[in-house]
């Protein structure tokens, strides 16, 4: 959904290349308030910066003037890459890297980057991936090193019969992004014809997770069985007991900010490896 140059252009013309929406002063405040605890950090890898404007307010907190610092920002869409980099080239050595991170979590670049890392996955990023939430993360926290930090923010609540109505009405608000999808996977030739199939045939069905207390949904274009969106929304308790259950991660701090003239909040959690034990997927090994 994310792929194309035109869903980049439609993400920044929704955010007008400043803030986006979700980014209101208070989660921009928790973000802040959680990068001081990630303290020393040497490099700030960021899966999905989106716009940008989370890196950039990391990076200011981060940066210091004995500290330079490296960012690394991954994102699968060329447009949204290219308008990061323009940002945070002012505050930080940056690189982007143009990647699909579902496959390996980007890895190969987490350990590339100096430590001790601040690796962030923002904006409910997770909530909308294609691929299982334990994959995903067990790959990205596998790659983090003693005293490396991980920041995840995610939708917090749970969705009603009026929020999925709602959703299927908003489905327009959408439609670009989601016509991208259909364009960039080869179901229709052209973006009006993909916006017309989204109007005509795009479904909203249940989800699934694999996080306990998580409410999901999927937006399903019926004629080709795609899937091209996940929705999820998390209970915050449940998805920080499963971090730290799960991945033997230690949570710092977090907080909620509720979204103003919605009924959810954003989470946002600071975890540390600390431990000597790390997941690689099949199981736990002790580090060297
Ligand atoms: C929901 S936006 C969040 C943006 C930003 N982190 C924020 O908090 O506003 C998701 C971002 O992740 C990128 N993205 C989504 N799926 C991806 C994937 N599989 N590989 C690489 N980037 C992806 C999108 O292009 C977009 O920049």
């Amino acid at each position: 959904m994310f792929c194309s140059d035109d869903a980049g252009r439609y993400w920044l013309s929704r955010t007008g290349g400043r803030a986006a929406p979700e980014l209101f002063p208070e989660l921009l405040g928790a973000y802040r308030d959680l990068a001081t605890l990630a303290t020393g950090a040497r490099s700030l890898i960021s899966l999905g910066p989106g716009d940008g404007s989370a890196d950039v307010e990391l990076l200011r907190v981060l940066s210091g003037p004995d500290r330079p610092l490296e960012y690394v920002g991954m994102d699968i869409n060329r447009v949204l890459l290219e308008h990061v980099l323009a940002r945070t080239r002012t505050v930080a050595r940056s690189t982007g890297i143009r990647m699909d991170f579902e496959g390996n979590g980007g890895t190969e670049w987490i350990r590339a980057a100096p430590g001790p890392r601040l690796v962030s996955l923002l904006g409910n990023t997770l909530g909308n991936l294609d691929v299982d939430e334990y994959d995903f993360v067990a790959k990205v926290t596998g790659a983090l090193d003693r005293g490396d930090c991980f920041l995840v923010s995610l939708a917090c609540g749970r969705f009603s019969e009026q929020d999925i109505a709602d959703r299927m009405n908003g489905l327009s608000g959408l439609r670009t992004l989601l016509a991208n999808g259909l364009l960039s996977s080869g179901v229709v030739a052209t973006l009006d014809e993909g916006e017309k199939e989204v109007q005509d045939a795009a479904r909203v069905e249940a989800g699934t997770s694999d996080i306990p207390g998580c409410s999901a949904l999927k937006v399903v274009h019926v004629p080709s069985g795609r899937r091209l969106l996940n929705v999820r929304r998390y209970d915050p308790a449940s998805f920080s007991a499963w971090m730290a259950s799960t991945f033997g991660l230690l949570l710092v701090d977090a907080r909620c900010v509720p979204v103003p003239d919605t009924t959810i909040a954003v989470g946002a959690w600071l975890f540390r490896r600390c431990g000597t034990r790390c997941f690689d997927g099949s199981g736990w090994r002790r580090r060297r």
